[in-house]
């Protein structure tokens, strides 16, 4: 055996208990004590390892999206679109990509109940041929606001008030009460969608507009949806308490016996394309998250499929160690200048770097698949055995060069520096439509949950008029209804 080569791991047990130096220990039941009853020796190292090690179990959770489910897959295309992307792994149908999904909540902690009101996320690592490509989106298909400058106060506002650890609709509406762009999301969260079923029978979208280019430096604006195979299914608030009242990790449960049972779960991915040269032609702009793109406009196109066939062997590695970034993208992928994407560019490796330290993309579950190199491999838990005597760049004692050029969007970019509103807000006429193509129970449904959060006494009727007025702009009769029930008037 090489003893540098070998890498921890529970292939290699022994089948006696170790120390963690591997040194055998004859007694893991009783401390190391003077006499019968003690006092401990302070030389019971085993005893000090153990509770030390005990004592730092956990890590940080996760800032948001804390609870969470994940499990393996892999990814076919099933059409070509190899003329809109280089991205190998889009390369030809037939193409098969490994890959892990972490579903998760977005609000609550790690051990909330899975059935509460509230977004959930749907993040996919592609183990690329080039790489890894985090698509970190979330169930429903726009956002509450359109500028990562917000995106802390808002995630505030949505958390437990800060003096009584409660989540209080009354500071919710106060914080959105100050964002209408935040409407066309509530059309998703406050209505039958709200509280999906579980893990498989939900669908994900990349939310943002991302770029789609060729190898000749064509772009392509493109929203990523994916469909589940199974519908879409969500539970009634009635139902979810009771769903929840019996398992709060009802869909933690449901994705792992599912696939133990053999019972896959299945997504489509569709795209929506538009072709930048077009970005201007519509009455709202196509980089707003606050946004969809209508589909008799652009009609969803099939990709491929993805079928997550592996339950994780450990929690600990596969969920809670697993890293998302939408910044990690590959050749053939790149962004679009939506200003919350190019926030969340930065954020995610951040959060990583202080929740898992800076080599988390060493970790096994976020190391890439392929070959890789560069020098940045020093830092806290380095565990990359390297044997180079040259770690700079360049060198003539190393070989490595630069990879083929990567195509990036060309357009010339202009303006002054500035800190403003997009021109094209329009926040009333989609949340309006959204509503208004709902049956008469399904909008009556709506209508009570906001009569409910509205009645919550620590409302204050200025904040309940601009509320009224912002739904009376999405559409009359819904603002009408919700104030026939709440008093008070639109503040328009
Ligand atoms: C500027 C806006 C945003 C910021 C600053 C932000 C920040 C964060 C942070 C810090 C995390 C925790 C990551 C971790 O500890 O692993 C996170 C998780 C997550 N975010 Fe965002 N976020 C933003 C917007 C969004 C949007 C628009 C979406 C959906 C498209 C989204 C989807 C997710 C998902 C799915 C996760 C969980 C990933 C996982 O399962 O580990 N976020 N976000």
């Amino acid at each position: 055996m090489d003893p540098y080569k070998f890498r921890p791991s529970s292939a290699h047990n022994s089948n006696f208990w170790t120390t963690n130096s591997g040194a055998p220990v004859w007694n893991n039941n009783a401390s190391l004590t003077v006499g019968e009853r003690g006092p401990i020796l302070l030389e019971d190292y085993h005893l000090l390892e153990k509770i030390a090690q005990f004592d730092r179990e956990r890590i940080p959770e996760r800032v948001v999206h804390a609870r969470g489910a994940s499990a393996k897959g892999f990814f076919e295309v099933t059409h070509d679109i190899s003329h809109l992307t280089c991205a190998d792994f889009l390369r030809a149908p037939g193409v098969q990509t490994p890959l892990i999904v972490r579903f998760s909540t977005v609000i609550h902690e790690r051990g909330s109940p899975e059935t509460l009101r509230d977004p959930r996320g749907f993040a996919v690592k592609f183990y690329t041929r080039e790489g890894n490509f985090d698509m970190v989106g979330n169930n429903f298909p726009v956002f509450f606001v359109r500028d990562g400058m917000k995106f802390p106060d808002m995630v505030h506002a949505l958390k437990p008030n800060p003096k009584t650890h409660i989540q209080e609709i009354w500071r919710i509406l106060d914080f959105f009460s100050h964002h209408p762009e935040s409407l066309h999301m509530f059309t998703f969260l406050f209505d039958d969608v709200g509280i999906p079923e579980n893990y498989r029978t939900m669908p994900g979208f990349g939310v943002h507009t991302f770029t789609l280019i060729n190898k000749a430096g064509k772009a392509t604006f493109v929203k990523f949806h994916w469909l589940p195979a199974a519908g879409e299914r969500c539970l009634s608030n009635e139902d979810a308490v009771v769903v929840g009242g019996t398992n709060h990790s009802h869909a933690t449960k449901d994705l792992y016996d599912s696939i133990a049972a053999g019972n896959f779960p299945e997504w489509k991915l569709c795209i929506q394309v538009m072709d930048p040269a077009d970005e201007n032609k519509f009455d709202f702009d196509p980089l707003d998250v606050t946004k969809t793109w209508p589909e008799e406009l652009f009609p969803l196109q099939p990709v491929g499929r993805m079928v997550l066939n592996r339950n994780i062997d450990n929690f600990f590695a596969e969920n809670e160690q697993l890293a998302f970034c939408p910044a990690l993208v590959v050749p053939g992928v790149y962004y679009t200048d939506d200003k919350l994407l190019q926030t969340r560019i930065f954020s995610y490796a951040d959060t990583q770097r202080h929740r898992l330290g800076p080599n988390y993309l060493m970790l096994p579950v976020n190391a890439p698949k392929c070959a890789h190199h560069n020098n940045h491999h020093e830092g806290f838990m380095n565990f990359m055995h390297r044997d180079e005597e040259v770690n700079y760049f360049p060198s003539r004692f190393d070989p490595v060069r630069h990879s083929e050029k990567v195509p990036i969007p060309s357009h010339v970019l202009t303006g002054k520096r500035e800190k403003v509103m997009i021109e094209k807000e329009n926040n009333f006429a989609q949340p309006g439509a959204r509503y208004r193509s709902w049956a008469p129970d399904r909008q009556e449904r709506f209508v009570k949950m906001w009569i409910e959060a509205l009645q919550d006494p620590r409302v204050i009727p200025e904040v309940r008029s601009i509320w009224l007025s912002y739904w009376s702009q999405c559409d009359k009769t819904l603002g009408q209804k919700i104030a026939a029930h709440v008093g008070g008037k639109a503040n328009m």
